[in-house]
Parts: structure tokens; C-alpha cells; sequence
């Protein structure tokens, strides 16, 4: 890619200020044409809230949850954020200090209690987190903010109001989930989460909550455990934040990055301790993967794939191809823990200082490793990888382990790609060609990047003290190409008259398309969803590879987009053709697509073929 920027004003700083919430949307100032299929709102979490009073949070991710919304209707833009009224954000905001613990800020007892209550809430143990800064995602109809503990928060997608907490505990035999779950086009979403297994050690349970109810009973009381992974240590499971899935398999990737179960617990009654003082690396057990069948739920014991350390927290993609599992990662190489070097002091430093930490920091690189399903005792000591199109390695040691080493996708020093997106709804799962990416110079994200994963070519967007967020691919309607669409961020430029707008890029050659600017700073968000607006439903960009097992309302999804819909479908001529409606039952649109043979995969009873635009 890629060179390497630098920030000695510090610029960069201003995304790690409080905001303050707006009291309603404000109008943004377009430049540029915004393609007119492109309508929905942009929904980003982030943190917004830095300090409490006068106690400050410490680390990257313990901000208050901030939601922000942009809206994009009838080529206008708007811009609207509130904080989620989580227990965290709420009884902080009550008694003006940080009352629940968060992932690297300790809470601490009330000062104004006397000695011996002060005494009983040390031991009483420290709250659970629920503050959802991490993403947002739907399950059924309804859309959830998240972080990585047992907490979820239901949002209004419109009004951006807090409508419930959630303790998946209560459905679910999990310590916590990530924040990256996969969602299938029937929008059955699958998570992952550590958990107590069997003889009280840890394992690690993929989840699965089904989707939309035809009785509008809610998806999350009908979860369940669908596979267990083991841990390699008894007492200590790995850090978890992503997992792969292909049509048929999961895989895990069993990082380094430990939590230790002992100092966890002790943690509860130790005055000061945080999430972040639980961890520790295993600096021998370097980096296994696991894989389970995902229709028959089972673990297979008998792939024991290992490989040096790393520390992994995205998947971009995973995918089979001729008797191999693909997987690519963007990893940080080593074992020393990354998130110790996102306290919010580092992130704050003046560029040099910043510069040094990060050069003590494991180095990024995006790599790609191929698992072989097929192995033969014959084969020991040979390379099992037989892809034409890859130098990644699989040999067959006499243990039964297989080591694997990775072909390298993308390695530059100091300059990460990250906060990976692809085409999700045409490529997940699938071979691919395209990776969208946040460029991070030093931790400082300063880029938007494209990268081919089969050429290695990489395209850039940058300007000058300008910092965006993870981009997020829009396929344009009827595209026939990977990489046909837009790329949306929001990127914040300190200083400005109008401080943060929407960016909105050509997917193809990354060049900028539009932008949509406000006149109020925004701060980092860190990951997002597009639902899409009924205003623009002649613009969605055809489904792909949906199962319609009904006619009735339901849940849709295709790269990252969330509709709520009804369907009905006609034929005519021979050709498919979709009709979308609703959403949130405001609106009914007819519009269809035409769908090539080899871009569908859809199977429709008999009794929802209907006249062409009926509902
Ligand atoms: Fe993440």
C-alpha cells in the first residue's frame, strides 16, 4: 500500500473526546453525487463518553456506549447519536463516578459510604458490564447492541432509544459472546463464547438463535449450544472476539492471549481489578485451530492444527475449496496481548511517543491459512496444501498435529489492516477477491484500503488529518461484479469548520464518490450496520442465495443489511423476479429484480407464486 503518514499535530486526539448526545438529527452538507439507490440508515457504536465527574476511563473500549445514526433518504443526510441507556452509562451518570467496572477502569465503592458498607461491596463482587460499545447487529427484528460480556442491549433502530437489557445467561450456557457473530441469510445468527464445560473446565459453545418467529415470540428464547470446542488450557481460555464459518464448518482459532480463571475470580473481591489485569500470554502453546462441522454440530477431535503465535481478533473471510478449509485473518504477530497498548494514555500520546509504543507492539499482518480435511498417515512430512493458487503449508507431523504456516496477504511495519469487510452477503463463506479495510498507521487509523486477497494489490484513500472508521461495502443493485458498490465511514478531521462527515466511496477504485459533512464532531466509532430504507427499495441490490420457506413477514438479510420484509415473488419469461417490502410496516414497495441462474439459490413453494406485484 502504502505509505506511511505522519500526525505530528495529534490531530488524532479528538477522537477520544467526550461528545455530547443531540436532540434531534441535523442536516448534513453534501458534496459530490450520493447514488441514488443508496438509502437506509447507518447505525455505528462507538464510545462517546471518556470520563465520569472527574474519573476518567482508561482504556479504548471502557467509553459510554454511543450510538450514531446516518440517515440517507432522497439524496439528503442527516446525523443523529444518543447514548444507550445501559445500567453502566445510567448509574454513572446518577451518582457522577464509575460505578460498574469496565474493561480496563476499575470501579470503586461509593466514597460517601461508611467504612463497613465500603467494606461489604468489595466482596459483594463486581458487576458485569453492560456496556454495549462494541457493535450492533439483528436478531429476529429487532436490533442489538453489544460488547463481549453476557449483556445485550435491544435499541430502537429509528428513535436510537434504550429499550431493554438482555442476560443471555438467563437462555444460554455462555460466559459471554463476541461481538462478531455470523449471520445466515435466513438470518439465523451463530456467536461464539466461552463457557464452563464438563468436570468444571472451560470450552468454548458455538450459539445459534434462530430468526424471525413466526409467532413473534422472541428468537433468543428458543437459542441454543449447537457445538462445544474444548480449551487447551483448564483453567485458562483463550480471548475470543471472532470465529470463521463456512457453509459447512466452524472454525476456531485458539489464540495465545489468555484469561486467567483464577485471577478472574479473585478479581471479583479485589479492589481495583479490571477485565484487562485478568489476561496473560501463554508464551508456548503458540496458535491452534479448531474445526466442527456446523450440520452435524460436531467437533472434529481428530484435526489438530497448530501453528506459531498470534493474536487474532477479525476474521475476514473463510471459505472450502477442494477439500480445504481457507482461512484469512488479520493477526497481530506474537503473544503479547494487543489491547495493552490501547489504553487511552497511549492513544493520547504526541505522535513520536505514540510511534515508539506501537514499535514495541506485535507487528499486523494479514495472512491466509489453509487447513487440509483429508489426511493420510502416508502423508506425514509432506505439504498436504495441493491449492494451485496459494504457498500456504500444512504438514502432517508424527504426533497426528498438523503445522500449518500462512501465505502472507499484507505486511507493511507499524501499518495494519484491519476492521475487515467484505461482500458479505455474496462472499461469506465463499472464494472471494476483495478485503475493505481500516489502515491503521501506529494504532492511528488514517486510511481506507482495498485489498485483493489472490493479487495482493491494494488501493488507498486517504487525506490529510483525517481519520475514518471501519468501512462498510454496499453492493449496488443488479451488480454483477465482487466489488460493484460503495464503501460508507465516517471519518472525523479535527479542526474543520464541518469536523465529521459520512464518506461515501466508488468500492471499485476507491475513489470518493461523495461526502456528507457536520457541522459537530463525531468521535471513533468502532463497528456498524446498514439497515436499509424504505424510501430507496428500488435501489436494494438483488438477494442472493435466500431461502424463502414462506410468504409471510420475516427477516432478511445480504451484505450486512437487515430488512424487514414481506416477500412475493413472479415469474415471467423464465426469469426470477424479487419483490421487496416494508420495513417496519410504513411503507409497501414493489420492485423487482431480475436474478441470474448462477447468482441464486433459492427455494419458493409453490404457493407464494403470485401475480406480479401482489402482496
Ligand atoms: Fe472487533
Amino acid at each position: 500500500m502504502v505509505s506511511c503518514v505522519e500526525h505530528p499535530a495529534g490531530g488524532y486526539r479528538k477522537m477520544f473526546e467526550t461528545v455530547e448526545e443531540l436532540n434531534e438529527p441535523i442536516p448534513a452538507q453534501i458534496t459530490g453525487v450520493i447514488p441514488s439507490w443508496l438509502g437506509g440508515s447507518l447505525l455505528r457504536m462507538g464510545p462517546g463518553l471518556f470520563e465520569v465527574g472527574a474519573e476518567p476511563f482508561h482504556h479504548l473500549f471502557d467509553g459510554q456506549a454511543m450510538l450514531h445514526k446516518f440517515d440517507l433518504k432522497d439524496s439528503r443526510v442527516t446525523y443523529y447519536r444518543k447514548f444507550i441507556r445501559t445500567d453502566a452509562y445510567v448509574r454513572a451518570m446518577t451518582e457522577n463516578r464509575v460505578v460498574i467496572t469496565e474493561f480496563g477502569t476499575a470501579a470503586y465503592p461509593d466514597p460517601c459510604k461508611n467504612i463497613f458498607s465500603r467494606f461489604f461491596t468489595y466482596f459483594r463482587g463486581i458487576e458485569v458490564t453492560d456496556n454495549c460499545i462494541v457493535n450492533i447487529y439483528p436478531i429476529g427484528e429487532d436490533f442489538y447492541a453489544v460488547t463481549e460480556t453476557n449483556f445485550i442491549t435491544k435499541v430502537d433502530p429509528d428513535s436510537l432509544e434504550t429499550l431493554k437489557k438482555v442476560d443471555l445467561c438467563k437462555y444460554l450456557s455462555v460466559n459471554g459472546v463476541t461481538a462478531h457473530p455470523h449471520i445466515d441469510t435466513d438470518g439465523t445468527v451463530y456467536n461464539i463464547g466461552n463457557c464452563f464445560g464438563k468436570n468444571m473446565s472451560l470450552a468454548y459453545n458455538v450459539i445459534k438463535i434462530p430468526p424471525a418467529q413466526k409467532d413473534k415470540s422472541d428468537p433468543i428464547e428458543k437459542s441454543q449450544v449447537v457445538v462445544q470446542f474444548p480449551s487447551s488450557e483448564r483453567l485458562k481460555p483463550s480471548y475470543v472476539h471472532s470465529f470463521g464459518m463456512t457453509d459447512n464448518y466452524f472454525v476456531f482459532v485458539e489464540q495465545p492471549v489468555k484469561i486467567n480463571l483464577l485471577k478472574f475470580l479473585s478479581g471479583w473481591s479485589i479492589r481495583g481489578a479490571t477485565y484487562m489485569d485478568c489476561f496473560e500470554s501463554n508464551e508456548t502453546m503458540g496458535t491452534l485451530f479448531h474445526l466442527a462441522t456446523k450440520d452435524s454440530e460436531s467437533y472434529l477431535s481428530s484435526h489438530k492444527f497448530r501453528t506459531s503465535a498470534f493474536n487474532i481478533f477479525h476474521h475476514i473471510n473463510t471459505y472450502e475449496d477442494e477439500g480445504f478449509i481457507v482461512v484469512d485473518l488479520c493477526t497481530w504477530k506474537g503473544h503479547d496481548f494487543v489491547y495493552n497498548y490501547l489504553y487511552l494514555a497511549n492513544m493520547r500520546e504526541d505522535w513520536d511517543e505514540l510511534k515508539k509504543a506501537a514499535m514495541r507492539a506485535p507487528q499486523p499482518e494479514v495472512r491466509r491459512y489453509v487447513l487440509p480435511l483429508d489426511m493420510h498417515r502416508e502423508d506425514q512430512g509432506k505439504n498436504l496444501v495441493s491449492l494451485s493458487y496459494t504457498t500456504a503449508t500444512a504438514v502432517l507431523h508424527t504426533d497426528g498435529t498438523i503445522w500449518l504456516e500462512p501465505e502472507v496477504l499484507f505486511s507493511a511495519p507499524r501499518q495494519a489492516f484491519e476492521f475487515p469487510q467484505i461482500n458479505y452477503s455474496l462472499c461469506r463463506g465463499k472464494k472471494y477477491s476483495f478485503a475493505y479495510g481500516l489502515g491503521l498507521n501506529h494504532f492511528i487509523p488514517d486510511k481506507i484500503v482495498k485489498l485483493n486477497v489472490q493479487t495482493k494489490q491494494t488501493w488507498v484513500w486517504q487525506e490529510e488529518e483525517c481519520y475514518p472508521s471501519e468501512p462498510l461495502f454496499v453492493q449496488t443493485p443488479g451488480a454483477t461484479e465482487e466489488d460493484d458498490g460503495v464503501l460508507l465511514s465516517i471519518v472525523v478531521r479535527p479542526g474543520a469548520e464541518r469536523p465529521s462527515f459520512l464518506l461515501v466511496l466508488d468500492a471499485m477504485k476507491l475513489t470518493e464518490l461523495a461526502r456528507a459533512e457536520c457541522r459537530t464532531v463525531s468521535v471513533q466509532p468502532l463497528n456498524s450496520l446498514l439497515t436499509r430504507d424504505s424510501g430507496s427499495l428500488s435501489s436494494f441490490p438483488p438477494l442472493l442465495s435466500v431461502t424463502l420457506s414462506d410468504s409471510d413477514s420475516g427477516c432478511l438479510f445480504f451484505q450486512n443489511v437487515c430488512l424487514r420484509t414481506r416477500l412475493c415473488a413472479s415469474k415471467l419469461d423464465g426469469c426470477l423476479l424479487q419483490c421487496i417490502m416494508f420495513r417496519f410496516d410504513r411503507l409497501a414497495v414493489v420492485t423487482c429484480w431480475t436474478f441470474k441462474e448462477n447468482l441464486i439459490n433459492v427455494s419458493i413453494p409453490d404457493d407464494i407464486w403470485t401475480t406480479e406485484g401482489s402482496q
